[in-house]
């Protein structure tokens, strides 16, 4: 499964790619709000820091604005991904965008039916919004595994993304369930390093190594 940086900050974007594990990023209006600043250029330094797909989402709601402003995102860089929202008009756009080589994340998706007409539509990838939907009541995970099953069976390209994660146990979860990507907010891939035991256990080796050295001397 490839782990994408669910962020706009160029700074943490930075910090997760010098790892060497981090295959993506998505963006939203939201996460671009939050840093200011021109976001063509923000959407264009993390192209240049990550070199793989960048999801940069579109804000219009209407077919023509739509596939306008996504023309203008994927002519940023080559590895920009186009996000629409799970709408007739967001639909109607992807099927024109994909049609023209653009690559198109189809966001703001809850149900496998809505999954499906994006996947018809030729989305690269569709995103379930798991956190989104478990705060309702809901399960985002059983929603992801119907939507892992429906492209299985019906032999579909699109990739699932996983989306509106909030902690390691969705990360890991979206993994059994055979997701393709998931996209994580900085702060929960922190959390993903962390156990109590291995501080611990790293603790007690190097005082032991240090003893050691003592008792030579
Ligand atoms: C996905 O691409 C969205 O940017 C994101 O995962 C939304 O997550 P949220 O529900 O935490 O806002």
């Amino acid at each position: 499964m490839k782990l994408f940086v669910d962020s706009g900050s160029v700074k943490d974007i930075e910090a997760l790619a010098s790892i060497g594990i981090l295959d993506g990023v998505t963006t939203n209006p939201s996460l671009l709000a939050k840093e200011g600043g021109d976001y063509r250029q923000i959407l264009k330094r993390i192209c240049d820091i990550v070199k793989g797909p960048v999801s940069g989402e579109v804000v219009a709601t209407d077919y023509a604005g739509m596939v306008r402003e996504g023309r203008d995102i994927a002519a940023i860089d080559e590895h920009m991904v186009v996000k629409v929202p799970l709408t007739r008009d967001g639909v109607t756009a992807c099927k024109t965008l994909s049609g023209e080589g653009i690559r198109v994340n189809v966001t703001l998706i809850f149900s496998a039916p809505q999954a499906w007409l994006a996947a018809k539509a030729g989305a690269s990838y569709v995103s379930p919004f798991v956190g989104r939907l478990d705060d309702i009541g809901n399960s985002g995970m059983q929603v992801v595994r119907e939507i892992v099953d429906l492209f299985d069976n019906a032999d579909y390209s699109t990739e699932v993304l996983v989306a509106s994660v909030r902690n390691p146990t969705h990360v890991i979860e979206a993994a059994r369930l055979g997701a393709h990507v998931v996209t994580v907010p900085a702060p929960v891939i922190d959390s993903l390093f962390k156990h109590p035991l291995t501080d611990i256990g790293l603790e007690k080796f190097l005082k032991d190594w240090e003893k050691a050295q003592g008792a030579k001397v």
